[in-house]
C-alpha cells in the first residue's frame, strides 16, 4: 500500500499530459509578463494594511527588519521554486513538483494545502479590497446598507456584496483568457507600483528622526489571555508571551510573510509560458527582489513619518499622509490600493484554478474539470466552480484571523518544495535543469528551516485549524483520489506509451 501512496508521476509524463489537445493551455506568457504577474499578486494587503498593524503591535520601526527576515525566507524558497518550475514547466506549482518527487499522497496533501493559500487568500484580499472601496465611498458620501457592507455593522446577517462581486467579475475575466488577464494586470500593476513609489519618495520628505527612537522597542509582556492565540513557539518553550524586542521582529515576520505570498504563483503559470526554462526563474526571482526592496523602503518611510504607536491599522500608508496634512496623497494611495488589490485577487484565483485543473487532469479530482474551453483555451469549469465558492466565502466569512491560515498553508508548501528539490536531484539526476538551485542541499535545508521557523511563530490556534483542514484532505484522498488516480490506471493498463523504463522510486 505504501508503494501506491508514494507512486511518483514521471516528469516526462507530466509534460506529455500538457500536450494533449483537449487539456492543453495556450502558451503566451513572456518573462516580463511573469514578472508583472508576480508584482501584481505580491504587492497587496500585506504592505497596504499589515505594515501598520505589526509596527504598532509587534515590532515598531523594526518592522523593516521583519520584512527583511520574511524576504530572506522567501528568497530561499524562491530558489527552490525556480529550479522546479524550470524543470517541470507544468500547471500546478508545488502540487506538480511534489507529484514528481515525493509521490501521490504528498502531492495530494500539497494540492489540498494550496487551497488555503490560493482560495482563502483570494477571499481575504477581496474582503480587504471591499474595505478600501467602502472607505473611498465614504469619502464621497455614499454608504452601502449595513447588511451589504461591513459585517460588523450588520445585525445578525451580513453579506459583503462588494467582495463577492469582485471575485465573480475576476472569474469572468479569467474564463475569457490569460492574455486579456495579463493586459489588465499590467495596467493595474503600473498604478500600484506608482502608488508605492509615491509613498517612498513623497514620504521621505516627512521623515522625522525621532520616530526611529527606539528602532527596536523593548520587549513588553502581554496578558497571557487565551493561550491558543500565543505563537506556538512561546507555548512550546513555555515563554511568557511578549511583544516587541527581538522576538517581536520574528512574530511580525510571520505575519508580514503574507505580503510576499504570490511569487510562487508565478510558477503555476509555467505551462502557459513560451520559454519556461529561461523565463520562469527570471519571473520568480525578479518579482521577489522588486517587492522586497519596495517593502523595506515603504516600512522605513512610514515608521519615520509617524510614531509607530500612532500608525493606523486599516490604511497605514494613506493615514500617515493624512496625519502630516496631505489628504490628497492619502486619497491617491487609497485609490491605488483599491485598484492594486484587484490583481492580487485575480492572480490568486488564477493559481487556485490551475492547481485544481492539474489535480483533475491527474484524476485526483473529477476529470470533468480538466477540459479546456474550445475557444478560450482556459480551464473554464474549475474557474467558474471555484469563483462561485470563493465569492460566497468572501461574502459571508469574517476572514481577518484566517489570514494566518493562509500563511501557514503557504509556508508548508515551501517546506515540501524545498525537500522535493533535494529528492528530485537524487532520483532524477539526468533531468535537464536550466536553473539549478545553488548549494544543494544547503539552500533547500535552510529554506525548510526558515519556513518552519516562521510557521512556529504563528498562533497555536492557526496550527489547530491547519490540522483540521489537512485531516479532511486525507479523508477525501482515501475516498476519491486514490482510486481515481490516472497514474494508478496507467500503471494497471500499461498502455504502450506508458511502459517507460522505471525511474525514481515508483514511476
Ligand atoms: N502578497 C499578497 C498581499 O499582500 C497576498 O495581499
Amino acid at each position: 500500500m505504501s508503494s501506491t501512496l508514494f507512486r511518483t508521476k514521471k516528469v516526462e509524463q507530466s509534460i506529455l499530459d500538457t500536450e494533449e489537445p483537449e487539456h492543453a493551455l495556450r502558451k503566451s506568457l513572456s518573462a516580463l509578463d511573469l514578472t508583472v504577474f508576480g508584482v501584481g499578486v505580491i504587492i497587496g494587503t500585506g504592505i497596504f494594511v499589515l505594515t501598520g498593524t505589526v509596527a504598532k503591535n509587534n515590532a515598531g520601526p523594526a518592522v523593516a527588519l521583519a520584512f527583511v527576515a520574511a524576504g530572506v525566507a522567501c528568497a530561499l524558497a524562491a530558489l527552490c521554486y525556480a529550479e522546479f518550475a524550470s524543470t517541470v514547466p507544468v500547471a500546478g506549482s508545488a502540487y506538480t513538483f511534489a507529484y514528481a518527487s515525493l509521490g501521490e499522497l504528498p502531492a495530494w496533501i500539497i494540492g489540498w494545502d494550496l487551497v488555503l493559500e490560493f482560495a482563502l487568500g483570494t477571499a481575504v484580499v477581496a474582503v480587504g479590497w471591499s474595505g478600501y472601496i467602502q472607505s473611498l465611498m465614504d469619502n464621497a458620501g455614499w454608504e452601502l446598507p449595513a447588511a451589504l457592507g461591513s459585517r460588523e455593522g450588520a445585525d445578525g446577517f451580513g453579506f459583503d456584496i462588494l467582495a463577492a462581486a469582485l471575485v465573480l467579475v475576476l472569474t469572468a475575466i479569467l474564463v475569457i483568457g490569460m492574455k486579456l488577464s495579463a493586459r489588465i494586470t499590467s495596467v493595474v500593476v503600473a498604478i500600484k507600483v506608482a502608488v508605492v513609489l509615491t509613498v517612498i519618495i513623497a514620504g521621505a520628505f516627512f521623515i522625522e528622526g525621532k520616530n526611529y527612537d527606539p528602532f527596536i522597542p523593548k520587549a513588553q509582556a502581554v496578558e497571557a489571555g487565551d493561550s491558543l492565540q500565543a505563537p506556538l513557539i512561546q507555548l512550546m518553550f513555555g515563554w511568557a508571551p511578549s511583544n516587541f524586542g527581538v522576538m517581536g521582529i520574528f512574530t511580525a515576520a510571520s505575519v508580514v510573510f503574507f505580503a510576499f505570498i504570490g511569487f510562487d504563483v508565478v510558477a503555476t503559470a509555467a505551462e502557459e509560458t513560451r520559454n519556461p526554462q529561461r523565463d520562469m526563474p527570471r519571473g520568480i526571482l525578479g518579482s521577489l527582489i522588486i517587492c522586497t526592496t519596495l517593502y523595506v523602503l515603504v516600512s522605513i518611510v512610514v515608521t519615520g513619518m509617524q510614531n509607530y504607536s500612532r500608525l493606523s491599522v486599516d490604511a497605514p500608508l494613506a493615514d500617515a499622509f493624512k496625519e502630516t496634512g496631505h489628504p490628497w496623497f492619502a486619497g491617491f494611495i487609497s485609490f491605488g490600493a483599491a485598484v492594486g488589490l484587484t490583481t492580487v485577487c485575480m492572480i490568486l484565483l488564477l493559481g487556485q484554478t490551475r492547481v485544481f485543473f492539474a489535480m483533475s487532469r491527474d484524476g485526483l479530482l473529477p476529470r470533468f474539470f480538466s477540459h479546456v474551453h474550445p475557444r478560450f483555451k482556459t480551464p473554464h469549469r474549475p474557474t467558474i466552480l471555484l469563483g462561485v465558492i470563493i465569492a460566497i466565502v468572501a461574502g459571508f466569512t469574517p476572514l481577518t484571523e484566517l489570514a494566518a491560515l493562509v500563511n501557514i498553508g503557504t509556508l508548508f508548501a515551501f517546506v515540501v518544495v524545498a525537500i522535493g528539490v533535494i529528492i528530485l536531484r537524487r532520483t532524477r539526476p539526468d533531468l535537464h535543469r536550466s536553473f539549478r538551485t545553488p548549494w544543494v542541499p544547503v539552500i533547500p535545508i535552510l529554506s525548510v528551516c526558515a519556513s518552519l521557523w516562521l510557521m512556529i511563530n504563528l498562533p497555536a490556534e492557526t496550527w489547530l485549524r491547519f490540522a483540521v483542514w489537512m485531516a479532511a484532505g486525507f479523508v477525501v484522498y482515501f475516498l476519491y483520489g486514490r482510486s481515481h488516480s490516472r497514474l494508478a490506471r496507467r500503471r494497471g493498463e500499461t498502455a504502450p506509451g506508458d511502459a517507460a523504463p522505471p525511474q525514481g522510486r515508483d514511476a
